[in-house]
């Protein structure tokens, strides 16, 4: 299992439950202490985050903010750096998906999922590059999405959002290189979450992803630890403005 090496505190977005979760438990697990962050709504499960990852012997801190919104996000930043001492890696995995199509998309909806998946992931960004760049030192994991590559029907705004998070992370990897900074995505598959349960009510549609996955299975949180904790070790230390699908086998590219 790839352990924490010289990156020792992660901290993830959107962690309450999910992918995030899974993602918040699993570098615990791998030797990171964890900042873990959520919307306000969620402070309870994020709390019952936080006590499991300290029953294993790490760290953990709690921060609430939007990730859509500047003013929090970079209040977030400067509490987990104060409260964890530095920050090694972070995992930009909040994110939201909100069905409809093109031709009735209201644009307050595009704007939403724009806001939180796209922006979100600047946002957090920018807000912790100066310490990473102090440092010599950050890894970068954005979670896109197949969904960015290939995309379903009724999903445009949210393909457009994920698209947009992988364009980023490729210039992105190449304004940091030099910085020590490496800046990569891994975009899951078909995960059996509450978003990913979106596409995945109707019996049909779900037996359709299970036959069109070459691992014949949908996926569960956990699936997407390991390559996030491979780009988030120095396991990656030479990987960088990469995209990794982890999906089971469903976009060959
Ligand atoms: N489940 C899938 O099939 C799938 C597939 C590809 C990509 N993804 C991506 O993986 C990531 C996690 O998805 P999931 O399936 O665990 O979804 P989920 O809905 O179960 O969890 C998303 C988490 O993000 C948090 N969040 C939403 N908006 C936020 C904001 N503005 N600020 C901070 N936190 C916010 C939510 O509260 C929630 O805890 C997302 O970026 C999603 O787009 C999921």
């Amino acid at each position: 299992m790839i352990q924490a090496t010289t990156a020792r505190t992660v901290l993830v977005t959107g962690a309450s439950r999910g992918i995030g979760r899974a993602i918040a438990l699993g570098l615990a697990q791998r030797g990171f202490d964890v900042v873990a962050n959520d919307i306000e709504r969620q402070s309870a499960h994020l709390d019952g985050l936080v006590s499991e990852i300290e029953g294993l012997g790490r760290r953990a801190f709690a921060l609430h903010a939007d990730v859509s919104d500047k003013a929090q996000v970079t209040a977030m930043a400067a509490a987990a750096i104060e409260r964890a001492g530095a920050i090694d890696a972070v995992v930009n995995n909040a994110g939201i998906l909100i069905t409809s199509p093109v031709e009735t998309l209201d644009d307050g909806i595009w704007d939403a999922v724009m806001d939180v998946n796209a922006k979100g992931t600047f946002l957090v960004i920018q807000a912790l590059l100066p310490h990473m760049r102090a440092r010599g030192y950050g890894r970068i994991v954005n979670i896109a999405s197949i969904g960015g590559k290939q995309g379903a029907p009724e999903q445009a705004h949210y393909s457009a959002s994920k698209a947009a998070v992988m364009g980023f992370t490729r210039v992105l990897a190449q304004e940091v290189g030099a910085l020590g900074i490496t800046a990569n995505c891994v975009c899951p598959g078909i995960i059996l979450t509450d978003m990913g349960r979106t596409n995945l009510e109707d019996p049909a549609v779900k037996a359709k992803w299970t036959a069109n996955t070459a691992m014949r299975r949908i996926g569960a949180p956990e699936d997407v630890v390991g390559p996030v904790a491979f780009f988030a070790s120095d396991e990656s230390a030479f990987v960088t403005g990469q995209t990794l699908n982890v999906d089971g086998g469903i976009v060959f590219d």
